[in-house]
């Protein structure tokens, strides 16, 4: 062939995070297949969806079924009812957003990077360590990024400072990979800055439903926030649609860039590369927030807090510094002895078969972290902490 490609892909790691983890441990398992491993690293469910979510997705593929109620392609920015509870979700924590500034899409993963699609060439700001898709997909377009170090001096929360200045910044709060979430006060702060350097937030939410404290649930909770931010958000960890797939990106109309209004850029790409979710999948979604929806997820997420609970009491006893574990599905620790992440990821799969997450995948300042995630079934969570307990 002689056509150009897009060189930004040289610039990309050599593999996606959790590829590569997969890759390491089918590797592991092809040579030792007597050895049986517990997977605590890629932040996937493990939970059943709740009977009613189940319930919704089959009635609605029934009326797919049928000549009286079959239906066709979705609305590109999806149905009315599902904007609805959407919008309904945010008015029962107190945040008010309107219906037609909600997208649904298929998950938060492809709208954090999809909406680089609308975004010129901005800096990009995002903190380290980071969630590989903000990296990546910046780097595939081409754009100048710059990190802000997300240390225990910050509380692994970074804040603007000197080196921030007008473009495009990334925040996750409750922050995956290190489970620290943003104060009220701290994001009014991040609300401000960006106002005032004419900033863009994109703020990813994916996590919101782990918080326990008063940290906000959402940014809009914060005054002036549908003046600089786009708030990104999921199903998959509240209600376990990891492979259902469901999602949505809250634009305000409010938003302008000088007089460009990014949601209608955003709602311009969404109808020309994007035909909306499935019927079954956004009727399940909806369930979810039914009461009994709300319910059985709430009672997952507390068997994943309870996996951290017991996670964390074994890094309480062993005297190894970590955050998250309360606010989030993740806990962020120190690897032990200074050991590099990645040494730590091999000593662990080697010597007790228990796979985490090294803090370097997610950028430069997780080197010498690891990450554990919660949302192991409770027997896998019960025999990690037991082999860990004889390896740390
Ligand atoms: C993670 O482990 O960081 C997440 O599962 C990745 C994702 O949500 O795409």
């Amino acid at each position: 062939m002689k056509i150009n490609l897009n060189d930004n892909f040289r610039n990309l790691a050599q593999s996606y995070l959790f590829s590569e983890i997969g890759r390491r441990v089918r590797e592991y398992q092809a040579a030792n297949p007597d050895k049986s491993v517990v997977r605590l690293g890629i932040g996937d469910v493990t939970l059943p969806l709740p009977a009613c979510v189940t319930a919704a997705m089959q009635t609605a593929a029934a009326e797919l079924g049928d000549k009286k109620t079959f239906r066709g392609y979705p609305p590109e920015y999806g149905y009315d009812f599902l904007r609805e509870a959407i919008r309904a979700h945010y008015a029962s924590f107190g945040v008010s957003v309107a219906q037609e500034d909600i997208f649904v899409s298929d998950g938060a993963k492809s709208d954090c990077g999809n909406f680089t699609d609308v975004l010129g060439d901005n800096t990009v700001y995002m903190p380290d360590p980071v969630y590989p898709v903000y990296m990546d997909s910046n780097v595939m377009s081409g754009r100048t990024v710059v990190l802000l170090p997300s240390t225990p001096e910050n509380g692994f929360l970074p804040m603007p400072d000197e080196r921030c200045s007008t473009g495009v910044y990334y925040l996750c709060s409750p922050n995956n990979p290190t489970g620290a979430a943003y104060s009220a006060g701290q994001l009014k702060v991040w609300v401000d800055f960006a106002k005032a350097s004419g900033s863009l937030i994109l703020y990813d939410a994916a996590y919101e439903a782990f918080i326990s404290d008063d940290s906000p649930r959402s940014i809009y909770a914060v005054e002036g926030a549908n003046e600089c931010a786009v708030e990104i958000c999921s199903f998959s960890k509240t209600a376990g649609f990891t492979g259902t797939r469901c999602g949505y990106t809250v634009v305000p109309g409010t938003l302008m860039a000088g007089d460009v209004s990014l949601r209608a850029l955003w709602a311009r790409r969404q109808a020309t590369k994007f035909n909306g979710v499935s019927y079954p999948v956004q009727r399940a979604a909806a369930a979810a927030y039914s009461p009994e929806g709300m319910a059985a997820c709430m009672e997952n997420i507390a068997y994943y807090k309870e996996n951290a609970r017991l996670i964390a009491a074994l890094l309480d006893q062993k005297g190894i510094p970590y955050t998250g574990g309360k606010n989030s599905p993740y806990l962020w620790l120190a690897c032990p002895g200074g050991m590099s992440s990645w040494d730590f990821f091999d000593y662990l799969l080697q010597s007790v078969q228990v796979v985490g997450t090294p803090g370097a995948g997610f950028g430069a300042c997780g080197e010498g972290f690891f990450r554990l995630t919660s949302f192991g079934s409770r027997e896998a969570t019960a025999e990690a902490v037991r082999r860990l307990r004889g390896a740390l």
